[in-house]
């Protein structure tokens, strides 16, 4: 098996009524998590890098990374840049062997957003790479760039943008945000399941992506606070919710900071259980254990795509 473009598996989940799992890669030990949960689950698997994974990790090692995963599991797997926000970082990506890049013009106008995304699709496209663009704006933290309110997709626009631009999928703002804390206390966590449908009929057929997916499942925010660390009231996206948008039109749903907080709960446990201990094999082991538990937990309870393969 090799790396492989998002084209095949978002037709196979939007007639199978399931979702492929984005989970953000930063490192050997998320990697492996990951991947084994996948190879475990029989589950198709996108990997994304964000520039700052690409500042940490560097680009070479994470592809080199990412095709021992693949020999190891015989996994088909993606590789997509998440948030590109210029033409020039794209382009790299897909240089550099990404079989997929996300162009996130959201931030432009509606036009600028057309001219930005069509420049990277032709670039991409030409080179067998498929695209993702977004309409709308998710709040919450992502790198640099803080939204304090959502602004939702609005469904008159999605027919123009995908046709000007010739995009492959579409990153839509439901409701969902980046990060940990995504609804303030004493707020009922809602989803806006009508923009979904009104996207999915003037798009039939056509793959939506859902950013800020995580839900932040309480046992680890619970975790991180009993071993010392401080997270006020963090809240997420509950996952019946996800569930049933990857039944509809959604194909994607991107998924990191729930494994973050996994990662970071499992090491805080181990140290304090652990104070004398300074192998990091000795606490990596239990932190890529519990990135591949909680990646189980969104193949079977949220993506549904268990034995996709
Ligand atoms: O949406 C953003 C992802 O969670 C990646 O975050 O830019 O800190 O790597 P990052
Ligand atoms: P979360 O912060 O909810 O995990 O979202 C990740 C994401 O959208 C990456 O693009
Ligand atoms: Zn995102």
């Amino acid at each position: 098996m090799s790396l492989v473009t998002t084209k095949d598996m978002f037709k196979k989940a939007y007639e199978g009524g399931y979702a492929i799992g984005a989970f953000n890669v930063n490192n050997m030990e998320i990697i492996q998590g990951i991947t084994e949960a996948a190879m475990e689950e029989k589950a198709p698997l996108i990997l994304q890098v964000s520039a700052g994974a690409r500042k940490y990790a560097n680009h070479t090692y994470l592809m080199k990374l990412i095709e021992a995963a693949i020999i190891e599991t015989g996994l088909p797997i993606a590789v997509h840049l998440d948030h590109g926000d210029t033409f020039e970082l794209c382009k790299s990506c897909i240089d550099g062997g990404f079989t997929s890049v996300m162009i996130d013009g959201s931030h432009h106008s509606f036009e600028e957003n057309i001219k930005l995304t069509r420049q990277v699709v032709e670039y991409a496209h030409a080179k067998g790479v498929t695209v993702e663009g977004e309409l709308g704006q998710l709040a919450g933290i992502e790198d640099d760039v803080n939204v304090a309110e959502h602004a939702f997709t609005d469904p008159d626009q999605v027919e123009e943008f995908v046709s000007k631009t010739g995009v492959d999928s579409l990153a839509i703002a439901i409701g969902t945000s980046h990060g940990a804390f995504k609804f303030k206390p004493g707020q009922n966590p809602q989803l806006r399941f009508d923009i979904l449908e009104e996207v999915q009929k003037r798009l039939p057929g056509f793959p939506i992506v859902l950013h800020g997916a995580s839900s932040v499942v309480p046992e680890f925010v619970q975790k991180v606070n009993q071993y010392g660390g401080k997270m006020p009231d963090a809240i997420g996206i509950p996952e019946d919710m996800l569930r049933q948008a990857a039944k509809m039109a959604v194909c994607k749903i991107n998924i990191d900071s729930d494994l973050r907080l996994a990662m970071t709960a499992t090491i805080r446990e181990y140290f304090a259980n652990n104070p004398g201990h300074f192998d990091p094999r000795q606490y990596l082991t239990p932190a890529r254990a519990a990135i591949k538990d909680m990646v189980k937990r969104k193949l079977v309870n949220v993506l549904g795509c268990s034995n996709k393969i």
